[in-house]
């Protein structure tokens, strides 16, 4: 049972909230709190210079960082405009926010580490980024956290959720559109669904005794996979509810053959949520479940 630490009165900024998971947050959190909600038209991060004009006037004791330039593939041929939106922007807004005395969580990635681990990284592990992507968000938690100890870094992977889509319903269209459907099976992660995310991310915040959370911590559903069989349960899942799909088995290749790919991706980048747990007492549920859970969700609203 977690105790309850809840501030009387929380005023909560959500930036990124025409995102996938900055929409579900302000939707998640609008239902418990007063919720003010920005999206890239009302704060642009790419001018860095022009934060403070938005956010001087607001008046707010919490805020959730979810935008990002988040196309890894963009970051590596706009490196500059990565540093700024990813590195630089985060950095300011969490010292106006600490100015506030406001406590910033900010959304970070399992793309700063290079996957050679062979394990699930912790939270003590080094990150090594290898894509421009990777190296600009690390920037943006090293400078969130500098601006303020005190201020929350969740790593989190493999995004989806209602609102904009994401990876399920990318693969699921795939599928209906042709019978060979290609996805890498030597690239691991921990898909994680948003709507999990915004309860871990109250209980951190908003739930624990100790809240909020100071510091870095790694948020995903549990257990990993490779990314082929992601798309798989995905598959397996819609054909469940009755979806027509052409291809039924998704064939899996390396990762070296996506020739769309321009960034290098972590071979395995999954997260350990140990410590998660252990501040919270929650035990994420399974990804499959989670999947599975979506997948039906869409799949009814598309039939
Ligand atoms: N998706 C994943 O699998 C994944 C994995 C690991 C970590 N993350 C992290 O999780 C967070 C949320 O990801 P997401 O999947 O919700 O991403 P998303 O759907 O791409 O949303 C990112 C939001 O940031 C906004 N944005 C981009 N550039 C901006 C700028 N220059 N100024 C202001 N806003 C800007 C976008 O605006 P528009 O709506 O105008 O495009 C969008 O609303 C990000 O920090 C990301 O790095 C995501």
């Amino acid at each position: 049972m977690i105790a309850s630490s809840l501030p009387h009165d929380p005023r909560i900024l959500v930036i990124g909230a025409g995102g996938r998971l900055g929409s579900v947050l302000a939707d998640y959190f609008g239902k418990r709190y007063r919720v003010t909600a920005l999206g890239r038209s009302q704060l642009n991060l790419s001018d860095p210079g022009s934060i403070a004009a938005v956010l001087d006037g607001m008046d707010f004791t919490h805020v959730f960082l979810t935008a990002a330039m988040t196309a890894v593939d963009r970051c590596e041929t706009h490196e500059k405009e990565a540093f700024a939106v990813n590195g630089t922007a985060p950095g300011i807004i969490a010292e106006i926010s600490a100015a506030k005395g406001a406590h910033v969580t900010h959304i970070g990635t399992d793309m700063v580490f290079d996957g050679m681990k062979g394990a699930p990284y912790s939270e003590t592990d080094s990150p090594n980024p290898i894509s421009v992507y990777g190296a600009s968000k690390l920037e943006g938690e090293r400078r969130v956290l500098a601006a303020s100890p005190a201020n929350l870094v969740a790593r989190v992977s493999w995004l989806f959720g209602p609102g904009r889509p994401a990876f399920p319903d990318w693969i699921i269209q795939q599928a209906r559109g042709r019978e060979d459907v290609t996805l890498p099976a030597d690239k691991s992660g921990n898909p994680t669904y948003t709507m999990d995310l915004a309860d871990w991310l109250d209980a951190l915040v908003f739930r624990t005794p100790a809240a909020p959370a100071a510091g870095i911590y790694h948020l995903c559903n549990s257990g990993h996979c490779a990314w082929r069989d992601w798309g798989q349960l995905c598959i397996e899942t819609a054909l469940g509810c009755g979806v027509p799909l052409l291809a039924r088995d998704i064939r899996g290749v390396p990762l070296d053959s996506v020739a769309a790919f321009v960034a290098r991706r972590p071979r395995d980048s999954s997260l350990s949520t140990g410590k998660f747990t252990r501040t919270t007492g929650i035990l994420p549920r399974p990804w499959q479940e989670a999947v599975r859970e979506f997948v039906m969700q869409i799949s009814m609203q598309s039939s």
